[in-house]
């Protein structure tokens, strides 16, 4: 029988109440597995709870401690994937975290739910029960970290939550294909690639503050300002288009990178990315540019290697931002 581990961080998948009422993360993780019978005919589980949060107060600290979780399951020879229910809330950015900081390997799959456990048609159990599926499929080792929902299995740094409330809100982002499917206990997931690159290295310890900034008409430069003195160490621009910056920006911009404030251009179009020295003159200003990553990913990728720049081999930012632009 094979064994996997199931490590429950909260969420709507936990949540009870009503669909339009209802509190995530009171339902604790032997629950989530007593509910779907399926999971115990599928694998013997190792259960952790690390935390129960909505993940809306998921913190950068949070990632950290997941992700070391996880690392100890990964190095557990007993264990042969790794399950992890999450709010949908941040789910993108705590995929996008594992990813970056967990060695591939054995399977990594996230599931999350958009209805509560308790509500009429709730998705959890079968999102549960799938993400099993997938985590015991030789096709999703060395992926990397996968997110498995609405029988959709995404890439994580695909993922992106596309609604406020249906049931069908995590998908891959605009343009993207899923990687696979799963359906009823099926998983189709063709064989991939080996991921790209090494995790980053990020010791325990205080987490650099990154903003982002969400550009609109008449946005006013003083949050820049504000952003550095409040001790920002990097500011994500959430911009209107191609990550066109307001004029008006240019020279509290200019200011911060003064200060060595890091400066990422993003947009706040869900499709086509923010390319480097497109439409703006990155090189000259020291902008990086998000590529395909949403602002808050960026943001998680600024956190980490910026931690990681305080060690003794420091991953240079530039060439990590453009992992993102091939
Ligand atoms: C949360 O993100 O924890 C609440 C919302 C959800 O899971 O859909």
């Amino acid at each position: 029988m094979p064994r996997l581990a199931l490590i429950a961080t909260g969420g709507t998948i936990a949540g009870s109440g009503s669909q339009e009422n209802y509190t995530a993360g009171v339902l604790g993780a032997d629950v989530l597995l007593g509910a779907v019978a399926e999971l115990r005919r599928l694998a013997d589980w190792h259960v952790e709870q690390p935390f129960a949060l909505d993940s809306r107060d998921m913190e950068p600290a949070h990632w950290l401690l997941l992700a070391a979780r996880v690392q100890a399951m990964l190095d557990d020879p007993a264990i042969d994937g790794i399950v992890i229910t999450h709010g949908t809330d941040t789910l993108e950015e705590s995929a996008f975290a594992l990813d970056l900081l967990l060695p591939a390997g054995k399977p990594v799959v996230l599931t999350a739910a958009m209805r509560p456990a308790t509500s009429l048609s709730s998705d959890g159990p079968l999102n549960l029960l799938q993400a099993a599926c997938v985590a015991l499929h030789p096709a999703a080792r060395e992926r990397g970290v996968l997110v498995v929902a609405n029988g959709l299995i995404i890439a994580a740094q695909q993922l992106r939550k596309t609604s406020t409330h249906a049931v069908e809100a995590l998908q891959p982002q605009a343009g993207a294909a899923p990687l696979g499917q799963v359906i009823g206990e099926i998983v189709q997931l063709p064989p991939g690639q080996p991921p790209r690159s090494a995790p980053l290295q990020v010791q325990p310890g205080e987490l650099p503050r990154v903003d982002i900034l969400y550009a609109h008409a008449g946005a006013t430069p003083d949050l820049i300002a504000a952003c550095v003195a409040a001790g920002a160490r990097g500011l994500v621009l959430a911009l209107s288009g191609h990550g066109s910056i307001p004029q008006s920006w240019r020279p509290a911009l200019a200011q911060a990178r003064a200060s060595s404030l890091q400066v990422v251009r993003a947009t706040r179009i869900s499709a086509g990315g923010v390319w480097p020295n497109c439409n703006e003159d990155d090189t000259a200003n020291g902008w990086l540019a998000a590529g395909p990553l949403s602002p808050q990913q960026a943001r998680v990728l600024l956190i980490l290697a910026l931690a990681g720049q305080a060690h003794p081999d420091p991953q240079p930012l530039s060439g990590l931002f453009a992992r993102y632009h091939a």
